[in-house]
């Protein structure tokens, strides 16, 4: 293994850790060394999380909080600080997403993914930073409609381009303390609830929206934590504000796949 990628004795975090891009982003530090916690609000998922990662051999927690609750994000790094130490890597990536146009959706629909988006984000982050080891890297799990407009998805685009924007400002803030900030904007993910809830109801297999990525398929969820393993490397020591794509080059374009699918659903008989 590249001395780089080896994660032994460090100290790991993932909000919303206990599913899809997430939990493959914590498996991938559990296996190469890593004390690893990770934090969602149901049980079920967090043990059968803390299950498969506990197969890696190394130690880890798993917690029921929400992050939309500061009280409970901030019980996560007392457990955690006292039973692994600092934290070497934190990972905000808990989010809620579903299809609704503007004028169908409540106050209290796009206030529920602004809350768990963006306002969790600055809850995981304000409360973490005080835990964070020297050189720690933060990495916000944020999506191509933090930049680019899609229809059916005005809560979406609004929390996330807060993630972008907090990605930045905390760069500047705690690049003195020598913590680096960056944020990984995911495309279409296979086998993800993302993905599922973003495609379009007469095509569950995506067949239609994997052509509008230009490498002409989805991505792996291994994909994105490769990135995230390479983000809190020694390998990536200069980058910090920095907003990576990972999304085979095309979330211009595979955005419209989300517009084909709020589309038919918007159409299907109610
Ligand atoms: N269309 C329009 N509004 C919707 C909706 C939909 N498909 N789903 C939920 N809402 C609205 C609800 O009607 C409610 O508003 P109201 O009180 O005015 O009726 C509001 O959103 C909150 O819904 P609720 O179910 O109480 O929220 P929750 O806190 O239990 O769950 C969600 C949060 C809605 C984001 C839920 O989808 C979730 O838990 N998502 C996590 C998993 C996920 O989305 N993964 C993909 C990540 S990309
Ligand atoms: P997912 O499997 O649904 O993961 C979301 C996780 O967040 C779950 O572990 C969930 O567990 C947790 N969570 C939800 N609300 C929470 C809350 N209030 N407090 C704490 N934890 C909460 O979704 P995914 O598709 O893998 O997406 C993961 C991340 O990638 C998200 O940030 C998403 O925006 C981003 N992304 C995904 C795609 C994609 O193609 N899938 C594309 C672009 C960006 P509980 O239910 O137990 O809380």
């Amino acid at each position: 293994m590249d001395i780089r990628f080896d994660f032994s004795g460090r100290t790991v975090v993932v909000f919303g850790g206990t599913s899809g891009i997430n939990l493959a982003i914590a498996e991938a530090f559990a296996a190469r060394g890593a004390a690893v916690a990770v934090a969602s609000r149901k049980q079920a998922n967090v043990d059968a999380a803390v299950q498969r990662l506990g197969a890696h051999g190394n130690p880890v927690r798993g917690f029921v909080a929400d992050v939309r609750d500061p009280g409970s994000v901030e019980a996560v790094f007392g457990a955690v600080r006292s039973e692994f130490g600092p934290v070497d890597v934190l990972v905000s990536g808990a989010a809620g997403n579903f299809l609704a146009e503007a004028n169908e959706l409540s106050s209290n629909g796009f206030k529920v993914v602004v809350d768990i988006d963006l306002n969790g984000t600055f809850h995981v982050l304000r409360a973490g930073f005080e835990h964070l080891a020297p050189g720690a890297s933060v990495i916000n799990i944020t999506a191509p409609q933090a930049v680019i407009p899609v229809r059916y998805q005005a809560h979406v685009c609004a929390a996330k381009a807060g993630v972008d924007q907090l990605t930045r400002v905390l760069a500047l803030e705690w690049g003195g303390k020598g913590i680096r900030v960056n944020a990984i904007a995911p495309g279409p993910i296979a086998g993800t609830e993302g993905l599922a809830r973003l495609s379009p109801g007469d095509d569950p297999d995506g067949d239609r929206s994997v052509k509008t990525v230009p490498l002409g398929r989805f991505g792996t969820k291994e994909e994105i934590a490769d990135l995230a393993m390479f983000l809190s490397s020694s390998a990536a020591a200069y980058i910090s504000g920095a907003v990576i794509p990972c999304d085979g080059g095309g979330s211009y374009e595979s955005v419209r796949g989300i517009e084909e699918a709020g589309r038919f659903l918007a159409s299907a008989p109610r």
